[in-house]
């Protein structure tokens, strides 16, 4: 335990996706979500606004690019529970929510498997000039094996060529973002009618084992250059990954856990000639608040009802990569084996107490989504413990939406900036200055060592 320095805060993000149902499979029955209204611009906006009403500090969207198809054999499960499908395009949602906002910062997932870096780094750059470098990009390397089969890879790369690939896009995205165009290329000179200066901006010419891009970049240097990275990989690979690339982290387990998994991925970072004020490391939570604890409780029970074990089952069974249709929910996790989603297994495992080691207690506590259950003061309490205890922040995951969000900002959200934990007003500036307190990437990164 350690106590969080004068000028660390906890960092807040509102945890969703473009589609019906996200992560508490079932809960879009209910009458009291929006989730059913996702195809519409209405409800992004109103989120929007309500994060940023609370100083929030993203909207984070997650996203994949396939179905969970292995579930009983297949994906009707998914349809039929709008399991993530159908789900919409994330970056898509970013210039408008934008434009309802000024200082919410809107995090958001690509695959390296699904767009070429090319392409990707100008729409990188679009939504970073748009938003006046309010992005983050949350980097992933896809585990379901139907993402592989609909971008040509005749199913799912290996685990070692995911991340090989996502090396070498990022390496790609660096040398576009970061080292094609100078800072002073835009010269936007009427009487010399000079808009860019051409010997300020250059090819790229790379050649590697999976793209060659000549370049040069086509759009001008944005705000922050390369966007706020964000990455969740939590196996060795991925941990080795995140600590060179990323800026947020996400860590799931219990805390003992979750103390562990910042340590490695702190010494990871060091080894990469980077340092701990360079890496926020993000838990996960689910609150449920309510006035008093029992009222958060009742809530709780009600909410409860409405989750459906069938789409958890669904889900969990793409994440492992193992059909859980005829699962024996007595059966011991330890019998799970996966190159999928490697870590996902170890970390719940790790993570759960004693009475939860079968794949029936399992599939419950992942369906509760990591819920945190009582008085607004109670829940903003544990949030303190996490923090002192190390974490940077958390992705709030809603049970209901906009509804799990509103009872955060509103209840606990002013205690929490009472005990001086969370900021009262937006720093003025870019998402990474917001986080980071400068507009680029360090020099430590590996970013700065292709910059023009
Ligand atoms: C909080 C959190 C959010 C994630 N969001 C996504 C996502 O939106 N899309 C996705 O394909 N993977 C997502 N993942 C999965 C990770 O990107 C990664 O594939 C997974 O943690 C396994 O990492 P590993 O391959 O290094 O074991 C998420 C993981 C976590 C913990």
């Amino acid at each position: 335990m350690s106590d969080a320095p004068p000028n660390r805060r906890m960092i807040l993000n509102a945890f969703t996706m473009n589609c019906v149902s996200h992560i508490q499979q079932g809960m879009w029955t209910r009458k009291d979500s929006r989730q059913t209204e996702f195809n519409s611009l209405e409800p992004w906006l109103e989120l929007a606004r309500i994060a940023e009403e609370g100083c929030l500090d993203t909207i984070f969207l997650a996203d994949v690019i396939g179905l969970y198809d292995n579930y009983q054999g297949g994906a009707d499960t998914s349809f039929r529970q709008a399991m993530q499908v159908p789900v919409n395009d994330p970056m898509l949602l970013i210039p408008a929510m934008a434009s309802t906002t000024r200082h919410l910062g809107f995090a958001f997932t690509s695959s390296v498997l699904q767009a070429h870096p090319f392409t990707f780094a100008r729409q990188l750059s679009t939504l970073d000039h748009l938003t006046e470098g309010r992005v983050a990009w949350n980097v992933v390397t896809s585990y379901l094996p139907n993402a592989g089969n609909n971008l040509g890879f005749e199913g799912l790369p290996s685990h070692e060529e995911r991340y090989s690939r996502a090396e070498e896009y990022l390496e790609v995205i660096y040398k576009l973002l970061e080292g094609s165009w100078a800072d002073d290329a835009v010269v936007d000179d009427r009487e010399r009618r000079v808009y860019v200066e051409p010997d300020r901006v250059r090819e790229i010419n790379h050649r590697g084992t999976y793209f060659d891009v000549a370049g040069p970049h086509l759009s001008s240097p944005s705000p922050q250059r390369t966007p706020v990275l964000f990455q969740a990989g939590m196996s060795e690979r991925g941990r080795t990954f995140a600590a060179q690339h990323a800026e947020c982290i996400f860590v799931v387990g219990s805390s003992r856990s979750g103390a562990t998994l910042a340590q490695d991925l702190h010494e990871r970072a060091l080894l990469q000639g980077r340092s701990n004020k360079d890496i926020k490391l993000i838990g996960g939570v689910a609150p449920i608040v309510g006035g008093t604890e029992s009222e958060a409780f009742n809530k709780q029970a009600e909410y409860e009802e409405s989750l459906s074990v069938e789409a958890g089952l669904a889900h969990i069974s793409g994440n492992l990569g193992v059909d859980l249709g005829d699962i024996d929910p007595d059966q011991p996790l330890e019998s799970f084996q996966t190159e999928r989603v490697q870590g996902f297994i170890k970390n719940l495992l790790d993570s759960a107490p004693s009475d939860t080691r079968t794949m029936g207690d399992l599939i419950k506590s992942n369906l509760a989504g990591a819920w945190l259950t009582g008085s607004v003061e109670q829940v903003a309490d544990e949030l303190e413990r996490r923090f002192r205890s190390g974490l940077d922040g958390f992705n709030l995951t809603y049970t209901v939406t906009p509804g799990t969000f509103v009872d955060f900002v509103d209840g606990v959200v002013p205690i929490l900036q009472k005990k001086g934990l969370v900021q009262r007003e937006y720093a003025p500036g870019t998402l990474r200055k917001k986080l980071f307190g400068q507009d680029r990437l360090p020099s430590n990164h590996p970013a700065a060592a292709v910059r023009f």
